[in-house]
């Protein structure tokens, strides 16, 4: 029962003290959020991996990307736990290496490998947060870099000063939205689509890209629409609509604002009483907002509850069983990335934190 789950996380978290860490991520449900020593954005969560010396066991409250992260930033002796293997990202799953490198090949074909008179290289890879290990170690080895959600402007800016132009994966959205921002026309960002030949582009565009956006998107964010904001502004005059970077430009641009998680819940913190949101992400954060703040009026952009399949699938059952088995010395459901993988990532993801500490 909810009861006794709850009883025994508790007893194993008080024995284990701060031996064990319990890291969530804002899209996590209450019943597991409620445990959480630090509760973040991806990359919040990312610098807290780094900073917990005392603990010997991070359990990730998140998906398999941001455990794979936190294995990497954490010490060899601390054990990176994510309680249900199954929880991925399906967004995460849909740039993999061997297509990533194909696509390389060919745009090391088209651009060829050699720096212009600025010392500026053809392409520098930037991997959205929201992919493998192997993605990283991709962009470590090639001078590349990571990007959250809520440093994506900086990462790309720290490129366009190194490249001549930038392939983006695997969020086309927050690729477009953010290059968009920074002024970067249409025209000049061409989507990459590995099932098809050149990516499905022609020479022409390939040749005037600025930014080359891999064609991944988030299914839950895919799904709020300029409709919903229109209805949403007709129901509520006034409301201030905010959504995450990963729904699509359409979206972006008819929202008052755009940011990552943890933006999103500081703009609710820092709003007067008695304002009204229309949020355009993940229904377990924009409940926990409403819940938290009672004097605003909050609701999802989407009527449809619209969960991420994935993080959902950490229930406090898993919660328990990792713990209870760390207590008794088992370290169940670890993420280990191989120091192989591991090195080179680190160096893309050590870039980013340098720009964006
Ligand atoms: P944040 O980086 O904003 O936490 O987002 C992560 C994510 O997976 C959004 O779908
Ligand atoms: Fe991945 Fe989307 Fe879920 Fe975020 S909300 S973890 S991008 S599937």
């Amino acid at each position: 029962s909810p009861q006794e789950l709850d009883l025994r996380i508790r007893a194993a978290k008080h024995a284990l003290g701060e031996r064990a860490v319990v890291l969530g991520h804002f899209y996590q449900r209450d019943e597991v959020i409620q445990y959480a020593d630090f509760v973040g954005d991806s990359f919040q969560l990312a610098q807290a991996a780094k900073t917990c010396p005392n603990a010997e066991a991070i359990i990730f409250c998140g998906v398999h990307f941001m455990a794979e992260t936190a294995d990497m930033l954490s010490r060899v002796d601390q054990s990176v736990i994510l309680p249900n293997l199954a929880a991925g990202c399906s967004m995460a799953d849909m740039a993999d290496i061997d297509s990533v490198s194909e696509c390389w090949e060919q745009l090391e074909e088209i651009y060829g490998t050699e720096a212009d008179a600025d010392g500026r290289v053809p392409v520098i890879p930037v991997t959205y947060m929201n992919s493998s290990a192997a993605l990283k170690a991709f962009c470590g080895e090639r001078g590349g870099v990571v990007c959250t959600s809520s440093n994506a402007a900086v990462v790309l800016q720290w490129a366009f000063e190194r490249g001549q132009r930038v392939l983006f994966f695997p969020d086309q959205h927050l690729g477009r939205n953010t290059a968009k921002k920074m002024g970067v026309p249409l025209a000049q960002m061409p989507t990459w689509d590995p099932r098809k030949p050149m990516g499905g582009n022609t020479a022409a565009t390939l040749e005037s890209a600025k930014v080359l956006l891999w064609h991944g998107f988030c299914s839950v964010h895919k799904r709020f629409s300029v409709a919903q904001i229109e209805q949403a502004r007709k129901d509520y005059p006034g409301v201030r609509v905010i959504v995450h970077p990963e729904c699509p430009m359409e979206v972006v641009d008819a929202a008052d604002a755009a940011g990552s998680t943890d933006f999103i819940v500081k703009a609710v913190a820092a709003a007067p009483a008695g304002s009204t949101f229309a949020i355009g992400t993940e229904i377990n954060l924009v409940q926990r907002l409403g819940g938290q703040y009672p004097q605003h009026t909050i609701f999802c952009l989407d009527p449809v509850i619209c969960p991420c399949s994935t993080m959902y699938r950490i229930h406090p059952g898993y919660l328990a069983w990792v713990l209870e088995a760390f207590e008794r010395g088992d370290v169940l459901n670890q993420i280990t990335v191989p120091e192989s993988i591991a090195v080179p990532a680190r160096v893309a993801l050590e870039r980013m934190l340098a720009l964006a500490p």
